[in-house]
């Protein structure tokens, strides 16, 4: 078995000071990305962005793994060097998106599943040879009326207990994520409830499933209200009731709990796992894995240009940091101000 290794990744994962790079977005994804910077979404497009920021300089000292999607996995940086190893190089852990994206639920107007259990087996084998030491699956939780159901919890949870199953044969760590979405007027208080509600089904599934915590890392959204909703709240009040949360529901045997930004701006992302952290000690790492909020402001620098590459990096860096220092609890406005 590979239990050691799988826990030894894990926590090599969350090591103090870093968190994971997630540049996993699907094709469709990142076509809306690079729309807002009114670039092309070729192939080759996606390759020079990804290169520019797996290269900047540094950045390794916040980065402990990037999660990539299938077709970076295989890519090449311009010097000939497969992703993968340009990442190893540099200390940075490869890991692969596994799932294949969203589908309604039948017969659950508003509620989604999960695909991409068909032929997993393979997949995660493949990845592993090219490299993958990690996985990620993202399930989602919709709030709203008479949602979510039992029934789409169930699902979303049996299919992430199978995955994580999967991955850990492979001798794969996985990343177990069921976002709760921040769309919608949901209070902070129902998107509390349903957290809860969700985090205890994918715990229970994993104990049917007979996945290894310690092998496994949970990528969960913060506890906040939706995005309309008439009642925002403050900093503080966002970090006592995620944290209140996850230790009702996530057993202290998981090395570690990585952020999704999920939408938040890249200030609010960071300040939020900062007042986490600042809380004090907790059983599990407390880090991100943010996507939006570490990369949106160097794209929106770097625009697709090669002459704005050095300074698309230096803002990467800087939001690295940023979280970095938010992993310690450390992380003031003083930060922004000196980078500006
Ligand atoms: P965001 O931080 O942009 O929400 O992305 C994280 C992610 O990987 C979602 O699956």
């Amino acid at each position: 078995m590979h239990k050691q290794a799988l826990e030894s990744i894990a926590r090599a994962l969350v090591p103090e000071g870093k968190g994971i790079l997630a540049a996993d977005e699907s094709d469709r994804t990142i076509k809306r990305r690079f729309e807002s910077i009114h670039l092309e979404p070729t192939e080759d497009n996606r390759r020079v962005y990804r290169e520019m920021l797996f290269t900047t300089p540094g950045i390794e000292a916040f980065i402990s793994g990037v999660i990539l999607y299938e077709e970076t996995l295989l890519q090449t940086a311009g010097d000939g060097t497969p992703f993968p190893e340009l990442l190893s190089q540099v200390g940075m852990i490869p890991g692969i998106k596994a799932d294949t994206g969203l589908v309604d639920l039948a017969g659950f107007p508003g509620e989604q599943v999960t695909e991409g259990l068909d032929g997993l087996r393979g997949r995660l084998i493949r990845y592993r040879d090219l490299g993958a030491r990690f996985g990620k699956w993202r399930a989602v939780t919709t709030i709203g009326e008479g949602i979510p159901t039992r029934a789409g919890m169930d699902a979303n949870a049996h299919a992430l207990a199978r995955y994580a199953a999967l991955c850990q044969e492979a001798g794969l760590v996985p990343i177990v994520e069921p976002e709760v979405l921040m769309e919608g007027d949901h209070t902070i208080a129902q998107c509390e409830a349903a957290t809860e509600a969700t985090l205890s089904r994918v715990y229970s599934e994993l104990f049917e499933h007979r996945v290894l915590l310690e092998g496994t890392l949970l990528k969960a959204s913060m506890v906040l209200p939706g995005a309309r909703c008439p009642q925002q709240v403050g900093v503080d009040e966002v970090a006592e009731a995620t944290v209140r949360c996850l230790r009702r529901t996530v057993p202290a045997a998981v090395p570690g709990i990585v952020f999704l930004s999920g939408g938040q701006s890249p200030e609010q992302s960071t300040e939020h796992l900062n007042a986490m952290n600042a809380l004090g000690d907790h059983p599990w790492e407390l880090s991100f894995s943010y996507g939006r909020a570490l990369q949106d402001p160097a794209r929106n620098v770097w625009k697709g240009k090669a002459e704005n590459a050095p300074e698309a990096q230096r803002v990467f860096y800087h939001r690295a940091r940023c979280n970095s220092a938010a992993r310690y609890g450390r992380y003031s406005q003083e930060m922004e101000a000196v980078a500006a």
